[in-house]
């Protein structure tokens, strides 16, 4: 077999055979075939695309060129939650145990990451104390015992998609459904889920800003966990403007305790609920969609969701009585609130705007050498459709730092205030099941 021979096939338009894409990703994994003749392949999928059965062939490849995570060990269906990311998005932070109180094990390998603000375990940092770095038994032996864990990234997960993502980045090539598809739910599938809810976000904030192109994203996603034998379905979520109040690290960990206990922004926590419950029903802790939120909404209620996050933390070092007292969280040195300049209604808060802000502020990493300010953030006072008047708070800026003139200017271009009236943005778009 020669490569020449399958750049050809695939700048023509034909379907790749298994052995084909079996001998490209091993090949390439191995160091055996050059980066320049990848990079035609990549060039040549991007404009001819593959077929369902090409992107689930590619996706199982990819899981196969590393480790797996054994999560055998583990009683009943671990169902995970993929979002491919956005401003603000608490929901990881306030499922995790919302999920695991209802009884369906939530089994969570996770990130640091580049953005806008840090990744779910540099905000569950914020917790003094609290830590992932825990072996892979403490892991299977806590969710056992508390339904729900958070672990650190372990072993050598999907090292094609590793080698094939940086290639993708300096060939113009990331932006490639069936790449971006295979490459998201390869590293899925490798951390051992039995079955994936996928929340797709749409709008400025969102790496799809388009929703027929999240929606597409969405549908080749869901094929591959099917195609693989994981139960996949996807909900197709706003993230036009941040996603709750909150944007930074201990500021997501009050938003999410707010929420957990039931006093949390409406869109966060009905987007969580959404989320909850098609997790619960793949997890087979409740029969129905409606059976599962009524037992989530319960929970959110009569404190068992807040009482699985105390214990949560408690069993990974952290100080459980920040959640009843969030004064002991990381705090700013000042906070600074940004004045509307006119009355009117919120017409837009453009989120990668407000996500830039936050980044400055401290909140995210520019690159993987930056450090992050677990206590720097924003908190919104006002979302899409809100009246305000003149002189009013927008928002309210936590930094540790003096010089917040161009933060400020950044967000004021990121709001647009209007005379006209304005409804709040869909939050739920579409539930993709096949
Ligand atoms: N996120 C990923 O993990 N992979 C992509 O290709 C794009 C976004
Ligand atoms: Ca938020």
């Amino acid at each position: 077999m020669r490569m020449y021979d399958i750049i050809e096939k695939k700048r023509d338009g034909k379907e790749l055979t298994e052995e084909e894409i079996f001998f490209f990703i091993n090949g390439y994994t191995k160091g055996d075939i050059p980066d320049y003749q990848v990079s035609a392949l990549l060039m040549a999928i991007y404009f001819q695309d593959m077929t369902e059965k090409e992107r689930a062939t590619l996706t199982k490849t990819m899981v196969e060129s590393g480790d797996q995570i054994d999560l055998s060990q583990i009683n009943g269906i671990k169902v995970d939650k993929h979002s491919t990311g956005g401003v603000g998005d608490t929901t990881t932070l306030v499922l995790a145990p919302l999920v695991a109180s209802v009884g369906a094990p939530v089994a969570k390998m996770s990130g640091r990451g580049l953005g806008h603000t840090g990744g779910t375990i540099d905000k569950l940092e914020s917790v003094p104390g609290f830590h992932t770095e825990i072996t892979n038994e403490e892991f299977i032996d806590l969710v056992n015992k508390n339904k729900v864990s958070v672990i650190g990234q372990t072993g050598n997960l999907t090292p094609a998609d590793k080698k094939l993502y940086s290639l993708r980045d300096v060939t113009a090539t990331v932006n490639s459904i069936p790449l971006i598809a295979s490459s998201i739910m390869s590293k899925k599938i490798a951390s051992g889920a039995d079955a994936i809810v996928l929340d797709v976000k749409t709008g400025a904030g969102a790496f799809m800003k388009d929703l027929d192109d999240a929606k597409a994203l969405a549908k080749a996603m869901v094929s591959i966990g099917n195609q693989v034998g994981r139960n996949t379905m996807a909900v197709i979520s706003d993230m036009s403007q941040p996603l709750g109040l909150a944007i930074g690290n201990s500021l997501e960990v009050k938003e999410a305790i707010d929420t957990l206990q039931g006093k949390g922004p409406e869109d966060l926590t009905e987007l969580c609920l959404v989320l909850g419950s098609q997790m619960v029903v793949l997890a087979e802790k409740a029969n129905t969609i409606e059976d599962a939120r009524k037992m989530l909404e319960e929970n959110l209620s009569n404190g068992k969701a807040l009482e699985h996050f105390k214990t949560f933390l408690a069993s990974q070092g952290g100080d459980a009585t920040v959640v009843d007292n969030v004064e002991l969280l990381p705090k700013a040195s000042q906070q600074i609130e940004v004045l509307a300049d006119q009355a009117g209604t919120i017409k837009t808060i453009i989120a990668d705007g407000v996500g830039t802000a936050a980044m400055m502020l401290g909140a995210g990493r520019a690159t993987k050498e930056s450090e992050i300010d677990l206590a720097a953030g924003i908190m919104l006072h006002k979302k899409v459709g809100d009246a305000v008047q003149e002189g009013e708070a927008l928002l309210t800026l936590h930094t540790n730092t003096d010089n917040v003139d161009s933060v400020v200017k950044l967000i004021k271009d990121s709001i647009v205030i209007t005379k006209e009236n304005v409804e709040a943005p869909t939050l739920i778009y579409d539930m993709i099941t096949e």
